[in-house]
């Protein structure tokens, strides 16, 4: 090329997917891996029930429009029936022109921060979802402010860092909260939400909750929606059909705004991420259109809630495998289906290994970790993928400095589960274990 036209990265990767290139790598050396990395039921074996294939078709078959562009925000209808769900919770009331559609939400969130000043920056927890990280931390060029979810206290957030924060910085204008938590599983208190809430109103700021696992609660917890406690504080809600129906490669996801009338400042950041939106035209259709009639379906809560139980299961089997595992904090998950490991302070260094059977696959995995100046989290996550192919992400590509990392509750099958468990357990052990000198 005549001139250098590649913008320069931030060195950010999205390691949920990048872990994914490694663990080709390493198939086509004759491993077989078990994929726990990505957060998608369907890759993972979720059987997609016909009554909603056929719901899907008959909106191919009979509606033509369903191949068409829809308005910019929506379809119209669509958006009216998800306002008035929202409305029917007695909370925030809304209209569909407080409703815009996107191709996913992760294009929601590309755009919802895109749409912010440069200077200034939203609160976000720690760790957290990659591309929320990701695209705050782009819009701005500068590393992210955060606030701790604790491992040692269940993943409860750390409210008081996040108020000492707030209040001593200027250029915070917002927070985030995702409820229930990826990577993590928390789900967090209505009294902790009603805090947030309460810092939001006394320092003037915005909130932020991405609500997509908002319906995949288990284990009996409980907790609110946004629209619910936010009173007269601007806010977003941010909703999706990728987890919920389960439909990831539908592409759709949706905004709620609340409040937009009350707050000037609000009202143009909302209007910027519309004009983004316009300059597209609109977002995917035909999942749009399916969803008053999936959500309405006699068989939809009961789909939904065989999933759920499913999720409980693995959740308790995982966490009463690895509640007693040396070395490592284990939280039982409520929600979403993502459960984080930590690695207990000093225990890991680069010293320690796992013992790999094939040539090749140790070859591989001891030229990605040797001399790199890799997490060591990272460096324990390539071992394990190496030694058992079990494929997790590092809890460091979350954007904290705790070790640790994440897998999901989305295996079909419970006995293989258990065993990647007990797997998993053993693997900690004999790699924390690899670097103590032999007595
Ligand atoms: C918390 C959270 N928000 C947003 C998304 C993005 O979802 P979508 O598939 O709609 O882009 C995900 C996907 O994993 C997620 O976990």
């Amino acid at each position: 090329m005549r001139y250098d036209l590649a913008k320069s990265g931030n060195g950010l990767t999205y390691e949920i997917r990048g872990i994914v290139e490694v663990a080709k790598l390493l198939e086509q050396k004759g491993i077989e891996i078990c994929y726990e990395n990505i957060g998608d039921p369907v890759a993972k074996g979720e059987k997609i029930p016909a009554w909603m294939k056929d719901t899907i078709a008959d909106i191919v078959k009979t509606n033509d429009l369903s191949f068409a562009y829809c308005s910019t925000k929506g379809d119209e209808d669509v958006r009216e029936y998800l306002a008035a769900k929202t409305n029917a919770r007695g909370g925030a009331q809304i209209t569909k022109n407080d409703i815009i559609f996107f191709n996913g939400l992760g294009d929601a969130i590309a755009r919802a921060y895109s749409s912010i000043r440069v200077d200034a920056r939203i609160m976000l927890p720690e760790p957290t979802y990659s591309t929320h990280l990701l695209a705050e931390v782009l819009h701005a060029s500068y590393p992210p402010n955060t606030y701790r979810m604790n491992p040692y206290d269940n993943w409860r957030p750390d409210l008081n860092e996040l108020e000492r924060k707030v209040r001593s910085s200027n250029s915070i204008v917002g927070i985030l909260v995702i409820n229930p938590d990826n990577p993590t599983g928390y789900v967090h208190t209505e009294e902790d939400l009603r805090k947030i809430v309460a810092i939001a109103k006394e320092y003037e700021l915005m909130l932020i909750f991405d609500e997509i696992y908002l319906n995949m609660l288990f284990n009996g917890k409980e907790t609110v929606a946004l629209a619910d406690i936010i009173g007269d504080v601007p806010g977003i809600s941010m909703k999706g059909i990728s987890k919920e129906y389960p439909w990831p490669g539908a592409r759709c996801g949706w905004i709620e705004v609340y409040n937009a009338d009350k707050d000037e400042a609000f009202a143009r950041f909302i209007n910027a991420i519309f004009n983004q939106k316009m300059s597209e035209v609109c977002s995917t259709t035909l999942p749009q259109l399916s969803i008053p009639l999936i959500m309405e379906h006699e068989e939809y809560q009961g789909y939904l809630s065989e999933r759920l139980k499913h999720y409980e299961n693995l959740s308790n089997i995982a966490y009463n495998i690895l509640k007693d595992c040396p070395y490592v904090v284990v939280n039982r998950s409520n929600g979403a289906f993502y459960m984080s490991v930590v690695f207990n302070e000093a225990v890991l260094s680069d010293q320690q290994k796992l013992s790999i059977e094939l040539n090749d696959v140790r070859d591989i995995v001891e030229d990605l970790t040797n001399g790199s100046r890799m997490e060591n989290d990272k460096r324990f996550v390539y071992y394990l993928l190496g030694a058992t192919g079990i494929c997790v992400v590092p809890l460091t590509s979350f954007f904290t400095s705790t070790p640790g990392f994440r897998m999901t509750l989305l295996e079909k099958d419970v006995d293989k589960f258990e065993n990647t468990v007990k797997t998993i357990k053993a693997k900690i052990v004999e790699y924390v274990e690899s670097s103590k000198c032999p007595a």
